[in-house]
């Protein structure tokens, strides 16, 4: 059976790749079992980490056991093959192990000549306390592509707007594949919606202002998004389609004394979202839970996010 071994992102001390992963594990029934900065995740895992936000890396393992007996995992066959041109990295958590001595017992160990300026294959170990996984990778995450979206980056640039790493996290805890449907009623200049499209998933934008929604459309064109639509309107007055998820970031009052206003607005627009869809996944300015429950959601998993130092959000995981 193959399984492999995420590394997740140092966020919250892998908190939001944790989340990430389990959700995407149960879309994908695929068990995983995550603790800390580490994820394990049986058989079909390559079918989704290449989508994953808060993830590093991730690895088939090849070999797992105590480190002090290194010399007996190794012994395997896999190793007697010739593997010339690999590199290694040494991953440290919670351990005091000497990385360079670690990387030079494994060099003596595999067969064939590294190559550490263009390797063939890497291999990860990672050790945790008094435990090691040998890992062969598989895919890492590229952090110049999320940098190549920032907000900033785009050709049209909205003051609210999500970075791309957040937008594809929220789709990805709304579970959706590719070739399934998403709904953000509120889409802004499109910033989950590029990501649903980079994800082969079809979009559907609604916005009222006629300058961010023309700003959707040139974004989602600069980005060669072709399955995606932007509809120039009032959410509230909109009347078609059902989707297999809505993903969104809520509109936000300005001061704190419109909450009693923005509440209100939200619980019109959760009763309206359940026209048209069974799903939502909802990133607010505050604790929504109870609004969402008198419209009928009901709340499978509640987070909240650090956006920068003195701003937080709250994102809902809704099923109806
Ligand atoms: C928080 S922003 C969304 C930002 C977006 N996620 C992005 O990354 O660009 C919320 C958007 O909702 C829009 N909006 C507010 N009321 C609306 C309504 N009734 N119908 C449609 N859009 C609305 C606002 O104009 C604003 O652009």
């Amino acid at each position: 059976m193959l399984v492999l071994l995420v590394y997740l992102s140092g966020e919250g001390n892998g908190f939001l790749g944790r989340v990430e992963i389990e959700e995407l594990g149960k879309a994908y029934h695929c068990p995983v079992r995550a603790k800390e900065r580490l994820a394990l995740v049986e058989d079909c895992g390559k079918d989704f980490v290449w989508r994953l936000a808060y993830a590093k890396l991730a690895g088939k393992i090849i070999s797992e056991g105590n480190l002090g007996e290194i010399e007996v995992l190794m012994a395997d066959p896999y190793f007697k093959e010739d593997h010339t041109g690999f590199a290694v990295n040494v991953w440290k958590l919670n351990t005091e192990v000497d990385s360079s001595e670690l990387k030079k017992k494994f060099g003596d160990l595999i067969s064939g000549k590294p190559n550490l300026s263009n390797p063939r294959e890497i291999f990860d170990l990672f050790v945790k306390e008094k435990r090691i996984w040998i890992t062969r990778r598989i895919w890492e995450n590229d952090p110049k592509d999320f940098a190549g979206r920032h907000p900033q980056r785009k050709p049209v640039f909205h003051p609210t707007s999500l970075k791309p790493k957040i937008a594809r996290w929220l789709i990805n805890l709304s579970g959706l594949k590719p070739g399934q449907s998403l709904l953000d009623p509120f889409c802004g200049v499109g910033g989950i919606l590029v990501e649903a499209g980079l994800l082969g998933i079809k979009s559907t934008g609604v916005e009222l202002d006629k300058r961010w929604a023309e700003g959707a459309r040139r974004n989602l064109e600069y980005y060669g998004i072709e399955n995606a639509r932007i509809i120039n309107g009032d959410f509230f007055k909109w009347e078609n389609g059902q989707y297999d998820a809505i993903v969104t970031d809520l509109p936000y009052g300005r001061s704190s004394k419109m909450r009693g206003e923005m509440l209100n607005f939200y619980g019109q627009a959760f009763e309206k979202f359940a026209e048209h869809s069974n799903k939502a996944v909802i990133m607010g300015p505050m604790d929504l839970e109870a609004t969402l429950k008198r419209c009928g959601w009901n709340v499978k998993r509640k987070l909240s996010l650090p956006v920068h130092k003195s701003l937080k959000r709250w994102v809902h995981i809704c099923l109806r």
